[in-house]
C-alpha cells in the first residue's frame, strides 16, 4: 500500500529567526490576535510573532481601553492563543499594573504569563523608566520584548491616544527610551504612533529589529492588531490601519441572510437535517398509536 504524504510540521521560531531575518534585509511580520482560530490563521499565513496583547480588551472584551485588563485575562486568552500556534512567535502582553510597582513583580507576572499562559516571551509598555522591570525579567532568563512611543497603558499620562515624539524633545526621549530598553537586554522594541523619521533614527540606532505600529515604512517590522485589518472592531479606525478586509461586513450579511432562509423555508434543507427511513418512521407511528 502506498505511504500516505508526510506532512512536515513547521520549524518553531526563535527570537534569533527574527535577527536572522533582519540581517538577509527581510521584514518582520507581527499580528495580535485574540483565540485559537485567530491565532490558527495567523500563524499558518506565515506571520512571525502572535502579539496576545492587551488590546483584547476592546477588541475581544468590550473594554473602552486596555487599562482594565488583568493578569488573569491576559491568561485565560494566552493559554488559547498558545494551543494554536505551531510556528510564530507567542509574545505575551504584560498588562497596567503587571510590572509597574517592582521588578519582583515584573519576574513574577512574567514567570505566570510564559508558565500558564504558555507564551514564548512577554512584552511591556514603557520607557526609560521601567528599563529597570525589563532587565530584572531577562536576568531572570525571559526574552522581553520592548513598547515605546504610544504605550496605551498610560493614555491618561499622555493625553489620550495621540501620536508621540512629534518635536523634537520628544523625539529625543523616545530615543533614550529606546536605547535603556536595548541596554536593558530586550530582543526586539515595539514603536507605536510616531512620526516616521523619528522610527527610523531609533532603527538605524539600535542593534535589535525594531516593529512599528503607525511609525512609517523603516521599521525592521511591522505590527498590525488582527480584528483593526480584517474589519472586525466598529469603535474606531486608527489612521496607521489598513483594512485588508471589511469581516463586520460578510458577518452581518451572513447573519440577515440566514434569518431571511429561516422565514422563507430556505434553511434548513435536507442536506442540513436528519432524515428517518420511510420503514422506520412508519414504525415509529405505530409505536406511539401503541402507547397511547
Ligand atoms: O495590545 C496590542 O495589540 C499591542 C500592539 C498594538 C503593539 O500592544
Amino acid at each position: 500500500m502506498a505511504e500516505a504524504p508526510k506532512t512536515e510540521a513547521p520549524k518553531k521560531l526563535s527570537i534569533f529567526d527574527l535577527q536572522a531575518k533582519v540581517a538577509k534585509g527581510e521584514k518582520i511580520f507581527q499580528v495580535t490576535a485574540v483565540d485559537y482560530p485567530t491565532a490558527q490563521l495567523v500563524d499558518r499565513a506565515g506571520i512571525d510573532c502572535i502579539l496576545v496583547g492587551d488590546s483584547v480588551g476592546m477588541t475581544a472584551l468590550g473594554y473602552s481601553s486596555t487599562v482594565p485588563v488583568t493578569m488573569d485575562e491576559m491568561i485565560h486568552h494566552a493559554k488559547a492563543i498558545s494551543r494554536a500556534v505551531k510556528r510564530a512567535i507567542v509574545v505575551g502582553d504584560l498588562p497596567l499594573g503587571a510590572f509597574h510597582a517592582s521588578t519582583a513583580d515584573a519576574i513574577d507576572n512574567s514567570m505566570r504569563m510564559v508558565k500558564e499562559g504558555g507564551t514564548d516571551v512577554v512584552k511591556l509598555e514603557g520607557g526609560e523608566d521601567f528599563a529597570p522591570m525589563a532587565e530584572a525579567v531577562v536576568k531572570a532568563g525571559l526574552p522581553v520584548m520592548a513598547h515605546i512611543g504610544l504605550t496605551p497603558q498610560l493614555m491618561s499620562k499622555l493625553g489620550g491616544f495621540k501620536v508621540q515624539g512629534k518635536d523634537a524633545t520628544a523625539g529625543a526621549q523616545l530615543l533614550r527610551d529606546a536605547i535603556a530598553m536595548e541596554d536593558a537586554g530586550c530582543f526586539a522594541i515595539v514603536l507605536e504612533a510616531i512620526p516616521d523619521r523619528v522610527a527610523q533614527i531609533i532603527t538605524e540606532r539600535l542593534e535589535i529589529p525594531t516593529i512599528g505600529i503607525g511609525a512609517g515604512p523603516h521599521c525592521d517590522g511591522q505590527n498590525l492588531v488582527l480584528h483593526d485589518m480584517v474589519g472586525l472592531f466598529d469603535r474606531f479606525t486608527p489612521k496607521f490601519v489598513k483594512k485588508y478586509a471589511n469581516c463586520w461586513d460578510v458577518i452581518s450579511k451572513a447573519l440577515a441572510d440566514f434569518q431571511e432562509d429561516v422565514r422563507k423555508g430556505e434553511f434548513p434543507k435536507a442536506e442540513h437535517s436528519f432524515i428517518m427511513k420511510e420503514d422506520e418512521y412508519q414504525a415509529l407511528l405505530k409505536h406511539i398509536a401503541k402507547d397511547k
